[in-house]
């Protein structure tokens, strides 16, 4: 298969990029970081160094690709908002790098989709609670979700299947900087092979572990004035 997935220098994307070329595929791992990439190169992967926020960049680099049988989007950023203060560029850059570097890659791959082939967004399971600070977080996550199933509607017309990837904790290099208690934390390889499975699965909603995804789902179909109270009680007992 032809394979292109984006935020491949680092954490979730980087590991699924390693494991799909070590299955034989060829694959296209876009990054920044000019020497994490180089060891994507050195497994045989083909490197993208690219500024997802730069949409003429974006454009001119994706629509030279060849066709691809799957696009995976997991590049993306975490920052927490301060109750004592709103910070608007804190929360653009949130949704810059969490979805509107998605938008400037589906504009630039658009034109490639081919019948048969799978599309994948990264969102997070943690849009599923009202989680203290995490407005711009989770509200970039709620938007991937609803973007994965608009997009599921009118890509089937072209026999493109949409999937949502909606990971717990993983441990990677975005977490390290998490001070606070991380539940049922995975492995960045877990992860890869959840997503690949599910994949392979054709399933439209990757949600991974599933214990700890059964639970946010649970939570989630509760009165919101519980789930915000539940969430106060989490941040207090973070000391927050
Ligand atoms: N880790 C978790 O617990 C977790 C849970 C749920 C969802 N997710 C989601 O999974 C995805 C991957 O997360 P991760 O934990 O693997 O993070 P990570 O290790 O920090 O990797 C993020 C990747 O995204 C790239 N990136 C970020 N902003 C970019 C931009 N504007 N232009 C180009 N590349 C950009 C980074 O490239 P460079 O480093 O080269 O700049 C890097 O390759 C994210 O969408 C994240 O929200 C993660």
């Amino acid at each position: 298969m032809n394979i292109l997935i984006t935020g491949a220098s680092s954490g979730i994307g980087k590991q699924l990029a390693l494991d799909y070329a070590a299955k034989g595929h060829q694959v296209w791992g876009q990054g920044r970081n000019k020497e994490r990439l180089q060891e994507l190169t050195d497994k045989g992967i083909t490197a993208l160094p690219l500024e997802l926020a730069d949409l003429a960049k974006v454009r001119a680099s994706l629509s030279e690709l060849p066709a691809m049988d799957l696009i995976v989007l997991c590049a993306g950023n975490c920052e927490y908002l301060d109750p004592e203060c709103f910070d608007a560029e804190l929360f653009s850059r949130v949704w810059q790098a969490n979805v509107l570097t998605v938008a400037n890659c589906l504009d630039g791959v658009w034109g490639q989709l081919k019948p048969g082939s799978q599309l994948a967004l990264v969102g997070s399971l943690a849009h599923l609670l009202p989680f203290s600070q995490a407005g711009a977080y989770g509200s970039s996550k709620a938007a991937i979700h609803y973007l994965s199933q608009a997009l599921g509607t009118d890509l089937a017309a072209k026999q493109v299947s949409v999937h949502c990837v909606q990971p717990g904790f993983v441990k990677t290099p975005l977490t390290d900087k998490n001070a606070f208690a991380m539940p049922n934390m995975i492995s960045s390889e877990q992860a890869s092979q959840y997503i690949m499975k599910g994949l392979a699965k054709g399933k439209t909603s990757i949600n991974f572990p599933g214990v700890f995804s059964g639970i946010l789902h649970f939570l989630n179909c509760l009165p919101v004035s519980w789930q915000q109270s539940l969430c106060r009680r989490l941040a207090h007992k973070e000391g927050a």
